[in-house]
């Protein structure tokens, strides 16, 4: 795969970090970009589309883009903040919109591979996560929609959906979750471990070599596909 070029959005997370990690070790030449740019990493705000429209145009062709980039919040219905709600919407969905739709423009001519990181969240709702399963069911619906589109131009359109991961988000969700309910982080933290039929949590180079995977040869079949990584939380 020597002379492939992969560009990873949200590249400062967990996942993301792990992503960048995994098409190097692959012989890829990998860019990462996030709101937060740290080292190598270009800074990209994924809500602003000019933004990301000229950040795909400087970097030029790719054969893989992996959108990780997310954030979540956890809200009770009731108590819906709609600036929050919008906040989560503009991340997870229309970030990688905006995404989707600037690198499809650049990819390879000869075609390439995008991986969006939805969640088991958009597969099965969760209390207190409206917003947050909306914007990954969203995700789910725009990458098969995506994808049929962009079969004739040879770009594979995949998601996956991970469940719960060991990631700066899920430590301060559990953090959340904690203080919100008076409970211990560390006890929270084993919930986790349990959700539905899973008996442990993953590790975000489990969900990165799942991405990475997707975007290689080994997949040349696959398009329009979620695929959960999830350690069998969706199946309890
Ligand atoms: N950790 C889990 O259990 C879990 C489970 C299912 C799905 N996911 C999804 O996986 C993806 C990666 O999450 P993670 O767990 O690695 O979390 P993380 O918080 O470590 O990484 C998310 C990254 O997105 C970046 N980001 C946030 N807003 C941005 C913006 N406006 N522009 C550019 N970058 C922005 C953050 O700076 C961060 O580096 C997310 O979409 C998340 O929803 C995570």
């Amino acid at each position: 795969m020597a002379g492939k070029r992969a560009v990873v959005i949200g590249a400062r997370g967990g996942i993301g970090a792990a992503c960048l990690l995994a098409f190097t070790a692959l012989g890829w030449k990998a860019t990462g970009a996030d709101i937060v740019a740290e080292g190598d990493l270009h800074a990209l705000d994924v809500t602003d589309a000019a933004a990301v429209e000229s950040f795909a145009a400087d970097l030029g062709p790719v054969d893989a883009m992996v959108y990780a980039a997310g954030i979540v919040a956890t809200m009770p219905i009731r108590e819906t903040d709609f600036t929050t709600w919008r906040r989560i919407m503009a991340v997870n969905l229309d970030g990688a919109a905006h995404a989707a739709s600037a690198f499809a423009k650049t990819m390879n001519p000869e075609g390439g591979a995008m991986v969006f990181v939805s969640s088991a969240a958009g597969l099965r709702g969760e209390s207190n996560a409206s917003a947050y399963s909306a914007s990954k069911a969203g995700l789910i619906g725009m990458v098969e929609s995506i994808a049929a589109e962009l079969v004739s131009a040879n770009i594979r359109v995949n998601a996956v959906a991970p469940g719960n991961v060991d990631t700066p988000m899920l430590r301060a969700v559990a953090r959340g979750i904690a203080e919100a309910e008076g409970r211990d982080a560390a006890e929270v933290w084993e919930g986790f471990a349990t959700t539905g039929a899973a008996n442990r949590i993953l590790s975000p180079e489990e969900v990165a070599q799942v991405c990475v995977a997707l975007c290689t040869g080994a997949f040349s079949g696959v398009t329009g596909a979620t695929i959960p990584v999830d350690a069998g939380y969706l199946l309890g």
